[in-house]
């Protein structure tokens, strides 16, 4: 037997990677679960990302190695969208850093920033890569709770009566994932201004501002890209790109450079046509985003119908692609788990996002309303 590292060891493989296993393995079994727990877009991405990539194959030197910066196209694409859709200069040979996805960003960051004995502030409940990342780069993840009383928003004042010498990254992310809250842009200010004051990175991680949200906002709009501040962006939800692995950190030079220098030695550039997609899908217009969300409307009408037919409290005015709901009489594991095993329909248990989210569940708006229907008419079975 090889001893894994002591790293490795305290991290569990991620909840998806072992929850996809069993549904597969249910499958086989010939139970037809419906997988509404994954937040991973089934319609199709832009016809210009799709015609990008096949053009792109075609293209010199499509199939080498390619740049540790991303292609110019790539950046400058990054830049107009900021310009286009946030109203932010930024510049692309400068502050932008093309990735394979933004959960690579959130390791890599990690990596180029924490040494042993650092802490890190992660949300409670969120995205549990920020929290993972931090320990597998040997720092201390530090959960600050978030709760429906405070609208899932970060409590600035209870943070600074703490003891923050450790601490060297705060994590926030609107529209939060999972429970679909919007900071307000004071909120946003504020949460710099404690990193200013506190000499913290802040790490803003945005892949849901297109999704069922009317004002999208980057960090960039109440902060200057001088500051001590990085925005991780993707193309996974907002073009439907999940499987494509595109994203971005944005920030200044001083602070995308550590990164770089630890990217560089992990990965080899990203493939040629996937970056040129990339560039053509970050340029549609106003219409791809109407058109998307036209239907995330109607499949949350539907979403909402299966969370009343199992008790569930919601609110109504949240953003991104899942509803999460309060469970009542029951844990959210207990009613995620009586559902796979009674009527394979699977949602998320809110406990996979942390100890707050143990009350709730996640349901994920990735599939067309006919399957959706399909799932409440089991669910009104019970
Ligand atoms: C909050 C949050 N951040 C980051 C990611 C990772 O996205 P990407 O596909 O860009 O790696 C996800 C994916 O579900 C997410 O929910």
């Amino acid at each position: 037997m090889i001893n894994p590292s002591n790293r490795v060891s305290g991290v569990r493989s991620y909840y998806f990677a072992r929850k996809l296993k069993e549904i597969a393995e249910l499958r086989a079994s010939g139970i037809d679960v419906i997988n509404l727990g994954i937040g991973s877009p089934d319609m199709l991405p832009p016809k210009e990302a799709i015609d990008g990539l096949i053009n792109g194959l075609s293209e010199d030197r499509a199939h080498q190695y390619q740049s540790y910066y991303g292609l110019v196209e790539l950046r400058e694409a990054f830049e107009s969208f900021y310009e286009e859709h946030y109203q932010v200069s930024i510049n692309g040979a400068d502050n932008i850093l093309p990735l394979i996805g933004s959960k690579e960003g959130i390791m890599h960051i990690s990596m180029a920033y924490l040494n042993p004995g650092d802490e890190v502030l992660v949300p409670n409940p969120g995205y549990p890569a920020y929290h993972m990342c931090a320990k597998l780069a040997g720092a201390i993840p530090r959960c600050y709770s978030l709760s429906s009383d405070n609208n899932w928003q970060i409590d600035l004042e209870a943070l600074k009566q703490q003891d923050l010498t450790r601490v060297k990254i705060l994590w926030i992310n609107s529209p939060h994932m999972p429970t679909g809250a919007v900071s307000s842009t004071e909120e946003l200010q504020a949460v710099v201004q404690f990193g200013r004051d506190h000499n913290i990175l802040i790490c803003h991680d945005n892949p849901y501002a297109f999704i069922l949200n009317d004002h999208p906002q980057s960090i960039f709009n109440v902060c200057t890209i001088e500051d001590n501040v990085l925005e991780l962006t993707s193309l996974s939800k907002s073009h439907h790109m999940s499987g494509w692995r595109v994203g971005a950190l944005v920030g200044k030079s001083e602070l995308l450079d550590p990164v770089i220098r630890f990217k560089s030695n992990m990965d080899s550039g990203m493939f040629k046509p996937i970056q040129l997609a990339a560039a053509n899908a970050l340029g549609v217009k106003q219409h791809w985003y109407d058109t998307i969300n036209t239907e995330y409307q109607h499949r949350r009408t539907v979403a909402y119908q299966i969370l009343d037919s199992v008790n569930c409290e919601y609110s109504t005015d949240a953003a991104g692609m899942f509803v999460w709901a309060k469970v009542k009489g029951e844990s959210g594991e207990a009613l995620s788990d009586r559902l796979l095993m009674d009527v394979g329909v699977f949602l998320t248990p809110g406990i996979v996002f942390g100890t707050q989210g143990e009350s709730y569940i996640r349901l994920s708006l990735c599939s067309p309303v006919d399957l959706l229907t399909k799932a409440l008419n089991r669910i009104s079975t019970l």
